[in-house]
């Protein structure tokens, strides 16, 4: 049994980025329903015409899967956390934490898009997961269409590893292709971020 306990929040002078738990609702219902413009040609699953209690439901079965190791979502909220500036996590796709590999996934708000917040971000949480979390491997996926994300990756040191093709169904039939990203534990560099 692992007993590792999974850090809840990391400050830096832009942006905090912590657990998402109950009382969240609400601002992830605001911050999805005026984005749904900008994130729904590659992230088509979110919740995006949920109501308000759905999105409370939500977040609170985020929390319970992080206090239960499974995945670990996390908002960026604005210093005052009076405003949601985006949404990230690390994901175990299936795996246990003690499998050392958590995959980093990310949206920003239409608002604070295009302005190198998501690059900000990524770095950020590359600190957050080589020195306070237990991963070997940091991932990052992108539809290879999804050229902010794959700049992303690329602007805060990840390396492309390969390209998978025909990898994910979309809603209109197609196969999207996907860039697998990653960083190594050893790779990291601090004095980069
Ligand atoms: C992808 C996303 C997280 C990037 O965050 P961001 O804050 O908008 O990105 P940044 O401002 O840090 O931009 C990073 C780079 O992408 C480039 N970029 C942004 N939009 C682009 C576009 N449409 N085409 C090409 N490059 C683009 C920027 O020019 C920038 O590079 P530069 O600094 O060299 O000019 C954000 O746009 C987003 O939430 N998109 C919708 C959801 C999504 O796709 N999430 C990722 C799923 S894998």
């Amino acid at each position: 049994m692992s007993h590792f306990f999974a850090p809840e929040r990391y400050d830096t002078p832009e942006f905090t980025i912590r657990a998402c738990q109950p009382g969240d609702g609400k601002l992830l219902h605001d911050a999805l329903t005026t984005s749904a413009d900008h994130l729904r040609p590659f992230l088509y699953w979110l919740t995006f015409d949920a109501t308000l209690e759905e999105h409370e439901q939500l977040v609170r079965t985020y929390y319970s899967k992080y206090l239960a190791k499974t995945d670990f979502i996390h908002g960026v909220f604005a210093p005052d956390g009076t405003r949601l500036l985006g949404w990230t996590g690390f994901l175990l796709r299936g795996r246990t934490v003690e499998h050392g590999t958590g995959e980093i996934g990310m949206w920003i708000s239409a608002t604070e898009a295009g302005k190198g917040l998501g690059t900000r971000v990524l770095k950020q949480m590359l600190h957050w997961g080589f020195t306070a979390w237990p991963w070997q491997r940091i991932e990052w996926k992108c539809d290879t269409l999804n050229l902010a994300s794959a700049a992303v990756a690329r602007k805060a040191g990840m390396r492309l590893e390969g390209t998978f093709r025909q990898d994910h169904p979309m809603p209109d039939g197609t196969r999207c292709d996907t860039h697998y990203f990653a960083m190594l534990r050893e790779e990291y560099r601090p004095d980069e971020e």
